[in-house]
């Protein structure tokens, strides 16, 4: 059974990643997981310089789900550079750095940085932050922009180029269309979906910036029908992402269209989820006579004349 996959030059052995946010810099649990059974790590959001992010408390638990507003709290590329990246290059497993900026200089300065790194495979950019001023929505949400990006940074790297988008338009499709004419090879489809929760005996938000990005197994069904438009209007590769928390969730995920997925906040219960994700879609694979998981990808049965969906897309 091929799991494989390859995304421009660079070829991960399954396709199950791990999101950007949940897994640290990947060295945080060698005790606990084989980051090299992982069809690769997707590193938390890097900027220039480092971040202390958000005031506490900025996480709180939801129904199903979790509400975060760190607040992009990350090393800095330089010290990911010098202190994490040597760990990571000697354990085998396919490195995707995450990009988080306040300009566009910034986001293809740490690009240009990383490029020049042997250890990093390929990039994301994360556009959709929904808990910062600068950067963020206010980039992931005008498609202008998120296009002018995406064309600034191909001209920077021949690596892969995977630009993660948010949930929080009204058409996520528009999106994808303007990274895929602008030469990213791939989108990341979903981040966090914007929520709140209150403390009803202080009346205050539980969060401290009010708002706060919703992820975990609540969002499953949006992520899914993001996933579906997304497929459905562009050619290169979706990534599905939000609340799989199972082999069968990552089923569906591929099912609408994804060609490979990513666990997030599941790996705070059990970060060594992604490993038993890809051995069960590898199972049902087999189960199923199936060589390749080429096979389950975009094969949703739809009744299109009774899909809503479709009939805007
Ligand atoms: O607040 C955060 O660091 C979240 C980042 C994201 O959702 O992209």
């Amino acid at each position: 059974m091929k799991e494989s996959f390859i995304l421009r030059n660079v070829e991960f052995k399954n396709r199950i990643l791990v999101a950007s946010g949940t897994f640290g810099y990947g060295d945080e649990v060698p005790d606990l997981v084989d980051i090299s059974k992982l069809g690769g790590i997707v590193t938390k959001s890097l900027s220039m310089k480092p971040r202390d992010g958000n005031p506490n408390p900025r996480i709180a638990e939801t129904a199903s789900g979790m509400l975060n507003s760190i607040g992009l709290a990350n090393i800095g590329v330089h010290k990911f550079i010098n202190d994490k990246l040597p760990t990571l290059k000697i354990s085998g497993t396919i490195v995707i750095a995450n990009i988080a900026a306040s300009t566009v200089d910034e986001y293809c300065v740490v690009l240009e940085l990383l490029d020049a790194q042997v250890g990093v495979h390929g990039f994301e950019i994360n556009v959709s932050c929904p808990n910062v001023k600068e950067g963020g929505l206010s980039f992931g949400t005008d498609v202008k922009l998120v296009s002018f990006i995406t064309k600034e940074l191909r001209k920077r790297t021949e690596k892969p180029l995977i630009i993660k988008l948010t949930p929080n338009v009204t058409h996520i499709s528009d999106f994808a269309r303007a990274c895929e004419a602008e030469g990213a090879d791939a989108v990341s489809v979903i981040n966090t979906v914007i929520g709140m929760s209150v403390n009803i005996n202080t009346r205050k938000p539980k969060i401290a910036t009010t708002t706060g990005g919703l992820s975990g197994p609540a969002i499953k069904p949006i992520a899914l029908a993001k996933v579906y438009e997304t497929s459905n209007a562009v050619k290169i590769p979706v990534i599905g992402i939000g609340g799989i928390a199972s082999w069968e969730d990552a089923v569906e995920f591929f099912i609408v269209g994804a060609s490979m997925v990513q666990i997030g906040t599941a790996n705070f219960i059990n970060p060594a989820k992604g490993i038993s994700v890809a051995e069960g879609v590898k199972q049902y694979c087999k189960k199923n006579g199936l060589d390749s998981i080429d096979l389950l990808v975009k094969s949703l049965q739809t009744n299109k004349t009774i899909s809503i969906i479709d009939s805007w897309l």
